[in-house]
């Protein structure tokens, strides 16, 4: 595969360039913002699409055979998680099946808590539902690097309903390990407090790291969670929006499955589950190539980073090609940043405020990219700093 190639993206109604004005200001920047990669989608992916055009109909769809069994092979082979039939319900989209979770299982004025910062969706789908947002705020240590303080989330849980958990992290990049997340499912269990685990970025944990399904730590796990996962991140389809809950309680089960199909939201249309067969049952080697290519721009940025503009420390990704790049040592307010990456160096990067306040002196970059556009806008910002 060659991830060298630039494709151009202006015109295809792409959401990282569609916005750049209406969010940015301007349209002349180097969008490496919003997580999706500028690789083309596998091609096995298009030519199961393009397979079923060859159908003049496009009619009703029933549901794949191959739907569930794909899930269920591919999750134990990658992740060591095994999955009953009846526990997978289809969802439309990840942050819409977190709204639909806290529909059925909160009620307006609840709790909510996400570990901050975070991917924004997890608070703002929180606070457009009527719901309270309870932040647990990440500790930034020494290494620069994200943990939990399990003191204060004993107390902070007591009054929480559900916990929204990004396992991995975005955009901080951490990998929980199995002990975290056995000590998080302790403690929500304690708490009566249900655990929304959005494994979207799971497939994309790099060595030597190891994914591990909250689930699967304990019984607490398992009978307390709801996961979500999506083959949209690792094989760059998320427009397709295709994904699924795996929910091992039945109560829990029953009640979410009622909720969706009381408005026949657990039915995707005709390419959504195609395209997850797809990608699991003809995806392994091509993601593999692609985490390759992304650990190396990972090992370009730190490099390029460390040798060239020592006062930006990214946060090392343990998964994700998004890195999360400490700016604090740089010592400028937000708008002098926003100045810096925006109008001096032209790029359009998600800022770290975006996550949270607790996101205040970080910017989030996507290196989901050909290696030469990382560069461009490494080099690019290198000039605008020494032009300050
Ligand atoms: C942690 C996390 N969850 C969910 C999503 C989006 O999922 P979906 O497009 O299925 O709503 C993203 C996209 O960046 C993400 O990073």
């Amino acid at each position: 595969m060659n991830f060298d190639t630039i494709l151009n993206r202006r015109d295809s109604d792409c959401l990282k360039y569609g916005v750049l004005q209406e969010r940015w200001g301007r349209t002349d920047l180097l969008p490496l913002w919003v997580a999706d990669m500028d690789f083309a989608t596998p091609d096995f992916i298009l030519q199961t699409l393009r397979q079923r055009f060859d159908h003049p109909v496009l009619g009703y769809t029933s549901q794949h055979p191959d739907w569930r069994p794909s899930i269920i092979e591919w999750q134990k082979k990658h992740h060591d998680y095994q999955v009953q039939p009846n526990e997978l319900i289809f969802i439309p989209g990840i942050v819409r099946g977190i709204a639909f979770a806290l529909q059925t299982f909160t009620a307006p004025g609840d709790k909510v808590m996400v570990f901050a910062p975070v991917y924004h969706p997890f608070f703002l789908v929180t606070e457009h539902n009527g719901r309270e947002v309870v932040r647990h705020p990440l500790v930034l240590t020494e290494e620069n690097r994200y943990e939990l303080d399990f003191n204060l989330l004993r107390e902070q849980l007591k009054s929480v309903k559900v916990l929204v958990l990004s396992n991995p992290h975005n955009p901080g990049g951490r990998v929980w390990s199995a002990e975290e997340l056995r000590q998080i499912a302790h403690l929500c269990h304690e708490s009566g407090t249900l655990v929304i685990s959005d494994e979207i970025h799971a497939d994309l944990t790099f060595h030597p790291y190891h994914h591990t399904p909250f689930a699967t730590v304990s019984k607490e796990a398992r009978e307390g969670s709801i996961t979500f996962g999506s083959p949209s991140k690792a094989f760059n389809c998320p427009g397709i929006i295709s994904s699924y809950s795996i929910i091992h309680n039945d109560l829990i089960r029953r009640k979410f499955r009622a909720y969706l199909s009381a408005s026949e939201l657990n039915e995707g249309n005709m390419f959504a589950q195609l395209t997850t067969v797809s990608a699991y049952r003809l995806g392994e080697e091509w993601l593999g190539e692609v985490k390759a290519y992304i650990a190396d721009n990972i090992r370009f940025v730190e490099q390029y980073l460390s040798e060239n503009i020592p006062q930006i420390k990214p946060m090392h990704p343990e998964a994700s090609y998004l890195i999360y790049l400490n700016c604090r040592a740089l010592e400028l307010t937000h708008e002098a940043l926003l100045d810096l990456f925006i109008d001096k160096a032209h790029l359009a990067l998600d800022d770290g405020q975006k996550f949270g306040p607790e996101g205040t002196g970080f910017m989030r970059l996507n290196v989901a990219t050909p290696r030469s556009i990382l560069e461009q806008a490494l080099h690019q910002l290198k000039n605008a700093l020494s032009s300050m």
